[in-house]
């Protein structure tokens, strides 16, 4: 059996096996490989008696279905090999840096994959995975009738592709906060945690902004709130983020103290000295979709503690590999 390595926070539902989804339906996964892809196949797979799907562009436990979604007649087989009822997309280029340096294959996979998907499943439940950064207000505490405005190439592609879905019947637009887990480092995925960890393990100082707050929230509990969206009608777009606002520089210094890394390896800088603009206040309000979903999320606190829990043999163990 698949490893979940579910964090004791969302535990309980998934012993008892509890969902509100009445009938099986066929979920579509994209970017299994990544770190929301992968977690959600395997929580989905335990929790919903639905047909989970996962497809990325490279092999992996989770990939059921090899493709490049950027190619329309991989995508074209995928419509006539499955036939899904939801599609939960995830794949992407997520890293801001690459997309300013390859902003030709990041329009591709951001834009122009969404759109194939878009065009090839116009009838499905569409669960879009954009971004909180879409918002740049200097007062921050965005709800989703902010005004967006794109600082970087990577949101500007969000925001396109945002166009595509909206069209849509149905559809969910999620704007996540920094999402942040761990995953297993021979996969691909370079998320906020595991780019902490590369620098600890290289010996790097990492310069993390003072001034730039933020929201992270563990990506359990964004796959959390994913199931119960699939159990539930609600249609629209959703903030997903922590509660409490944090600069990214005390982030990474809880998650270092929690567990035991030398704080030599963190310095506190001025965002202005970073080449990637980011929005300086990027907090977010989750209030809409905590209460439509009837979920409250947890304390940020709670997430370090499950993220120590849950992953710090394979730190140590990544750490002391060389
Ligand atoms: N993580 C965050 O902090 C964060 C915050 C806000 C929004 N988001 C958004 O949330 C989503 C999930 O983030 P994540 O951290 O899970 O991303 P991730 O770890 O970078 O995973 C993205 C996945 O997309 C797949 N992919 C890339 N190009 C593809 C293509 N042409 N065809 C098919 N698959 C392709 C990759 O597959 P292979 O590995 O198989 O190549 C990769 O596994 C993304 O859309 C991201 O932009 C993330």
């Amino acid at each position: 059996m698949r490893s979940s390595g579910l964090i004791p926070l969302i535990q309980p539902l998934v012993m008892s096996g509890a969902s509100g989804m009445g009938e099986e339906k066929t979920i579509l996964i994209t970017g299994a490989n990544g770190l929301v892809g992968h977690r959600a196949c395997g929580y989905l797979r335990k929790t919903t008696p639905g047909k989970i799907i996962g497809t990325s562009r490279g092999e992996g436990v989770n990939v059921d279905l090899v493709s490049n979604l950027t190619d329309p007649a991989d995508v074209d087989r995928i419509r006539t090999t499955t036939h899904p009822d939801i599609i939960i997309h995830t794949a992407a280029i997520s890293r801001t840096d690459v997309c300013e340096q390859k902003q030709e294959l990041c329009f591709e996979t951001n834009v122009t994959a969404t759109a194939n998907l878009c065009e090839a499943f116009p009838e499905a439940k569409f669960i879009f995975f954009s971004t909180y950064a879409v918002y740049n207000t200097p007062v921050g505490r965005c709800d989703e009738e902010c005004i967006t405005c794109a600082s970087n190439y990577y949101i500007k592609t969000k925001l396109e592709a945002e166009e595509h879905v909206t069209k849509l019947a149905d559809h969910v637009i999620l704007r996540p906060s920094v999402i942040f887990g761990y995953v297993n480092h021979h996969q691909n995925s370079k998320n906020y945690f595991m780019q902490l960890l590369a620098n600890i393990r290289m010996k790097k100082v990492m310069q993390s902004p003072k001034d730039q707050l933020f929201n992270p929230i563990h990506v359990d509990i964004v796959v959390e709130i994913l199931k119960r969206i699939i159990e539930s009608d609600v249609c629209g777009t959703f903030n997903i983020g922590s509660n409490e606002d944090i600069s990214k520089f005390e982030f990474n210094r809880h998650i270092m103290e929690k567990f035991g890394f030398n704080s030599e390896y963190l310095e506190g800088i001025d965002s202005k000295l970073l080449t990637v603009k980011r929005p300086t206040i990027g907090t977010i309000s989750s209030a809409k979709v905590q209460r439509e979903l009837h979920y409250e999320i947890p304390p940020l606190e709670k997430m370090i503690d499950a993220l120590y829990t849950t992953s710090n043999k394979d730190v140590n163990r990544y750490l002391a590999e060389s």
